[in-house]
């Protein structure tokens, strides 16, 4: 037997229905924000993800998926949707007909992780993006999208973890006092972080290895080194979160695992036991320079992104019931081989009508065939024999008041519309 790759899910039907109704309240809280859909490959040149030699993230340096096309081109698996998006954005020039881009997205992602609970290697994201503005209320529109979706699922005990990590001087600054506090402590630090001491040693506050420690804890904070622009833009963020009522907890630690980001960085982490370690169910932040740095202008931009299986495994640990069982309208049994046949036009008639329905194509004998209208959820039960047929009648069972009528064949279709509550919608075919 073959199977599928380590780190990967197939999401069988029962399971679908829920991930069908999440996407439809994702698209909902788009429209009230005003987000607009885009669909990127789901591969890209690497250069889109492998900008800088010296990025020190995980997701860029250990789990992409690279690997040559037949013609010998650098591809990548996108392990993620903003450099896409941006790449997207870019060749598009999708700002030269709107100054500010808001843009959604769903899809799968790839990443060359260690699987786990709630972590995969093909996962799936929904995203945002909005890019064209620096102002710090669109940070907030981004983190009250975010918060929309958690409402609307029923979610929990969830937390909004909030950093800034300045602009650029500021970020300078403390890379300098960081590069001099973790320089005396290079005999305790872990192989990654002496390599981000070099490149980015903000990342080194990052780590899961080292966090525990003294030399960590005691590690200078960067809110004591943003400049006075940042300090206020980080001031102006937190107002804004006050004022749509988001709570928050500031958290000085937090620095993000990939490397574009500046200014806002955030997190939302849910509380709940059974969630184990990879309980952030969705993160962001605003990065200003991933559009230049793929050949666009200067164009400042903010976003998030929640993994889609965290969050459905949120919901239902909140007992959120995302999707009914599925039901059609009508299931017919049919006695013999005339009567499948006579059934196959009865169904052609009511699905064109707009009234689902199914069959049991491999027969079987009546006891049998109830139960498959049952296993279906049927609201209806059509039953036809040879003796139905043969008098162009059909019984109708109405399984929720168990009341069985017999009626001509031709009527079947107004006479489910009627008991359905249904309008007539004019189909002259029956
Ligand atoms: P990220 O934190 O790498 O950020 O991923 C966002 C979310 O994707 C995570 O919070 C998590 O819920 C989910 N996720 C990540 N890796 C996995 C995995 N292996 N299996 C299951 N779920 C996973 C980004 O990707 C940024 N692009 C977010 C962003 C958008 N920043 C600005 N705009």
């Amino acid at each position: 037997m073959i199977t599928k790759p380590k780190g990967t899910v197939d999401i069988l039907p029962g399971e679908s229905q829920k991930w069908a109704k999440l996407e439809e309240a994702i698209r909902k809280v788009c429209k009230l924000f005003n987000y607009k859909e885009i669909r990127t490959p789901i591969f890209e040149s690497s250069e889109v993800f492998h900008r800088d030699v010296n990025d020190t993230s995980d997701m860029v340096t250990k789990e992409t998926y690279d690997f040559k096309d037949r013609s010998d081109r650098g591809i990548t698996l996108r392990p993620e949707g903003t450099a896409g998006v941006a790449r997207a954005f870019v060749e598009n020039k999708l700002y030269v007909e709107n100054p500010v881009s808001k843009l959604f997205y769903m899809g799968p992602m790839f990443r060359y992780e260690r699987p786990q609970k709630g972590r995969k290697r093909q996962f799936n994201q929904f995203g945002v993006e909005a890019l064209g503005s620096d102002s710090p209320w669109i940070d907030v529109e981004v983190i009250a999208l975010g918060a929309t979706i958690i409402r609307a699922l029923g979610l929990k005990d969830v937390t909004v973890k909030i950093n800034s990590l300045g602009d650029e001087e500021s970020r300078n600054k403390y890379k300098d006092v960081l590069i001099k506090h973790f320089s005396q402590y290079k005999d305790c630090l872990c192989s990654d972080c002496l390599n981000r001491l070099e490149k980015n040693p903000l990342r080194i506050l990052d780590c899961k290895v080292d966090r525990d420690k003294d030399f960590f804890k005691s590690a200078p904070k960067i809110n004591d080194y943003l400049n006075d622009y940042s300090k206020d833009r980080f001031e102006k963020v937190l107002r804004g979160l006050d004022d749509c009522d988001l709570k928050y907890v500031i958290d000085d630690n937090l620095v993000r695992g990939l490397d574009y980001y500046s200014h806002t960085v955030f997190e939302l982490e849910v509380n709940v036991p059974e969630f184990g370690a990879q309980n952030v169910i969705g993160a962001g932040g605003r990065y200003d320079k991933l559009i230049s740095d793929l050949g666009g202008p200067v164009t400042p931009g903010v976003g998030m992104a929640f993994g889609v299986e965290r969050l459905l495994m949120a919901a239902d640990l909140s007992g959120k019931q995302l999707a009914k069982p599925d039901s059609v309208h009508a299931y017919i049994i049919a006695l013999g081989d005339l009567a499948q046949e006579a059934a196959l036009k009865i169904m052609n008639v009511l699905r064109i009508g707009g009234l689902s329905c199914d069959i049991d194509y491999l027969g079987g004998s009546l006891k049998s065939q109830f139960k498959k209208a049952d296993k279906n959820n049927a609201k209806f039960t059509l039953i036809l024999g040879e003796n139905e047929l043969k008098d162009k009648v059909i019984n109708v069972k109405n399984n929720e008041t168990d009341e069985q009528e017999t009626i001509e064949i031709r009527d079947v279709y107004a006479y489910l519309l009627t008991k359905l509550n249904k309008p007539i919608c004019g189909n002259k075919n029956k």
